[in-house]
C-alpha cells in the first residue's frame, strides 16, 4: 500500500491565508503597488479612455483600490472596514467596460508590477489572479 508522504515546501503558497498580502509587502507594498498602477494609466496611451471615466483627482481611487487590494489578497479587511461590503461588478456597472477597457486595466497592472520588487512568479500569480474580478467588472461585447 502506498504511504502517502506529506508535502514540505519552502514555496510561499500564494492564495492561502495571508501569504499573498505578505508577497506583495503588506499596506505599504500594496500602495506602492496601486500610486504605480494610476501612474501608468496616466501616461500610457492605451489607457486614456480608463483614466477619463475617473475623477480628475486620484487621490480616493488610489486609496480605495489600496485598502480592496489588502482584503482581497487575504490581509485585513480595509476596504469593508471604512465603506462597508463591495461588490466588484456592482461598482462598476454605470461604466461600459468592454475587452478593451477589461485588457487596459490590466496593461496599467502589469506595467506598474514591473517596477514592484515582488518575486516574478508572484508577479504572475497576481495578474493572472486580477483577470478574474476585471473580467467580472465587463459589461458589455
Ligand atoms: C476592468 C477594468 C476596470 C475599469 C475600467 C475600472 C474603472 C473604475 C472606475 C472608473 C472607478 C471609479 C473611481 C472613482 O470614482 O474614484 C472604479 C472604482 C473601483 N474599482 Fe475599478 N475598474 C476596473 C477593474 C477593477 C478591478 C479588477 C478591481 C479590483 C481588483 C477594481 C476595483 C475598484 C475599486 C475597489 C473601486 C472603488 C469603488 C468605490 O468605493 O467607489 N476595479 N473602477
Amino acid at each position: 500500500m502506498a504511504i502517502s508522504e506529506p508535502v514540505i515546501t519552502d514555496e510561499p503558497q500564494y492564495g492561502v491565508g495571508d501569504a499573498s498580502y505578505q508577497a506583495a509587502g503588506g499596506e505599504a507594498g500594496i500602495r506602492a503597488l496601486v500610486n504605480d498602477f494610476y501612474d501608468a494609466m496616466e501616461q500610457l496611451p492605451e489607457a486614456e479612455k480608463i483614466r477619463n471615466m475617473h475623477p480628475a483627482d486620484l487621490t480616493v481611487s488610489r486609496d480605495k483600490l489600496t485598502l480592496f487590494l489588502c482584503g482581497w489578497l487575504g490581509g485585513p479587511r480595509l476596504y469593508a472596514q471604512q465603506y462597508g461590503p463591495i461588490r466588484i461588478p456592482q461598482v462598476h456597472s454605470h461604466l461600459a467596460i468592454g475587452q478593451s477597457e477589461r485588457d487596459a486595466w490590466l496593461r496599467c497592472m502589469q506595467e506598474a508590477l514591473k517596477a514592484q520588487p515582488y518575486a516574478t512568479k508572484f508577479k504572475k500569480y497576481l495578474l493572472d489572479q486580477l483577470y478574474v474580478p476585471a473580467e467580472r467588472s465587463r459589461n458589455k461585447e
